[in-house]
Parts: structure tokens; C-alpha cells; sequence
């Protein structure tokens, strides 16, 4: 059976990488993002592996984009792994001096859009025993200076994406968890402009985990909470 995946936030960065690891292990992968030619230019590069690429372009929030990410599957014949990577990182600095109707943008992006497109394709994941990977960060953890809006939003994720672990168990569809760690990316160069990120690693470290995760029976991991870059790893381990 053809097996298929969709990545939101497919175009660059950390959602590329997991895109080419789901190419590269035959899947069909729907990718998301708002540049039309990123997008493009990543579906030539994610071909090379041989797998049909679907890019759906626009942005997250707009509902007849998620709706089409998911007709896209559906026109393919169902779901296997939904990647919800597409973020928004909003400004970084003291809550005090916080925008706080930024929120209103924030949460859209980095809690709604990814509750919305679990909902519109449950129906399909339920059909495979399939696997929602829900992209966090340790901002939802600890309490980083500055980065209090950005790590509620990621903590509102984590909370939501357990419940649904839990909900969805008996349809067949698990929920997890990944927190990448820090990585060389647009995103985490306009965390820290005009600093030298040059000491952060590319988003490719990660590509030992994500071939881990994608082995592993998504009943089995259910409800987990990975973080891709862990030293002493399993997913480091030689088999
Ligand atoms: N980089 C880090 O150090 C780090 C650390 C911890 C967690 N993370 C998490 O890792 C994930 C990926 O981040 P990244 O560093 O790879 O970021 P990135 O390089 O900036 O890539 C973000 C991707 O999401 C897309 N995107 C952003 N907003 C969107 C929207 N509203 N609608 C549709 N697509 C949208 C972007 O394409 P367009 O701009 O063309 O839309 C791009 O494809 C995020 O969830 C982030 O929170 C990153």
C-alpha cells in the first residue's frame, strides 16, 4: 500500500529534512508552506528520491489551505503521518513589553492550525493506524527570558497533543511529541538577529531520529515526548 505523508512547513528548514526522510523511505509526501517557488523548489529536490510530491502552497491559518492539504491525501487514498512543523516564533523579548493581540497571530499558527488539520484528518490516519508527530520546543518547558509568548503556544501544543494521545487512542491513531533542539534555520536565525548561529547545527542531525520515529510502531510510542537531538540516544545506538 502506497504510503502517505503530509509535512506542514515542508519548504525549508527542520519540515524539509523530515520531508526527505519520508521520501527516502518511499512515501508520498504532501508538503505546506506560504512561498509558492520555496515550495516548488523543494518538491524538485524531494523527487530525486523517487516518491510522488504533492505541494499544496498558502498559509497555515487559511482554512481552505488545511482543507486542501487534506483533500490532497484524501485524492491519494489516505493518511499515514500528519507532521505539524509549519511555527510561528512572534517577537522574542519581556512579556512586560508584549503585544499581547499577537497572540491572536501566534496561536493561530503554532495551536490552531495543527488542531484543525488532526481533526480534518483523523478520519483518514484512523484508516491506517496512523501517527500525528507534533513539532514542541523546550521553550514550552522551561522558562526562557524572552521567549514566554512563543513557549506558551508550544506548551499549549504539548498539552493538547497528550489529551489527544489519549482520545484518539482507541481509533487507532496515536499522537507524539518531538522537540528538534536548537538547529541552523531561518526561524532560529530571527531569534537571534545578526547574531553568529554558525555554532548551531543543521536541521539534518536530526534525520538518525526521524528514522527512528517513522521504524517504530505508533501504537507503542503513543502520548511520548521525544527530543531528536538527546545525547545516548536509542536512535544513536548501532543496531
Ligand atoms: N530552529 C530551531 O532551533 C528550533 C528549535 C525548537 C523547535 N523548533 C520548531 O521546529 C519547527 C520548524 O522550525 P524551523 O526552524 O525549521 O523553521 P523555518 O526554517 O523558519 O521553517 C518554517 C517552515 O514553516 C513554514 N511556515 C511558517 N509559517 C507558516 C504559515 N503560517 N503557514 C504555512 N507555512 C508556514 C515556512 O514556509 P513559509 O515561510 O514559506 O510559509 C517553512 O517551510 C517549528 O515548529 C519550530 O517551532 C525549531
Amino acid at each position: 500500500m502506497n504510503r502517505i505523508a503530509l509535512v506542514t512547513g515542508g519548504s525549508r528548514g527542520l519540515g524539509l529534512v523530515i520531508a526527505r526522510v519520508l521520501a527516502a523511505r518511499g512515501y508520498t509526501v504532501i508538503i505546506g508552506g506560504r512561498d509558492p517557488d520555496a515550495l516548488a523548489g523543494a518538491a524538485r529536490d524531494l523527487s530525486r528520491h523517487g516518491s510522488a510530491v504533492v505541494p499544496v502552497a498558502g498559509d497555515i491559518t487559511d482554512p481552505a489551505v488545511r482543507t486542501s492539504l487534506i483533500d490532497a491525501a484524501r485524492q491519494l487514498g489516505g493518511l499515514d503521518v500528519l507532521v505539524n512543523n509549519a511555527s510561528a516564533l512572534g517577537p522574542i523579548g519581556p512579556m512586560l513589553g508584549f503585544d499581547v493581540p499577537q497572540f491572536g497571530r501566534l496561536f493561530p499558527v503554532n495551536v490552531g492550525a495543527p488542531l484543525v488539520l488532526t481533526q480534518l484528518a483523523v478520519p483518514l490516519l484512523a484508516g491506517r493506524r496512523g501517527l500525528i508527530v507534533n513539532i514542541t520546543s523546550d521553550a514550552a518547558v522551561a522558562a526562557y527570558p524572552g521567549w514566554g509568548p512563543y513557549g506558551a503556544t508550544k506548551a499549549a501544543l504539548e498539552l493538547l497533543t497528550r489529551t489527544l494521545a489519549t482520545e484518539l487512542a482507541d481509533r487507532g491513531v496515536s499522537a507524539v511529541l518531538v522537540d528538534p533542539g536548537d538547529m541552523r534555520t531561518r526561524m532560529h536565525q530571527e531569534a537571534f538577529p545578526g547574531e553568529d548561529i554558525s555554532d548551531r547545527p543543521l536541521p539534518e542531525v536530526t534525520a538518525p531520529f526521524w528514522n527512528w520515529l517513522f521504524d517504530q510502531d505508533p501504537g507503542a510510542i503513543r502520548g511520548q515526548r521525544f527530543a531528536a537531538q538527546q545525547e545516548d540516544a536509542r536512535w544513536l545506538q548501532p543496531a
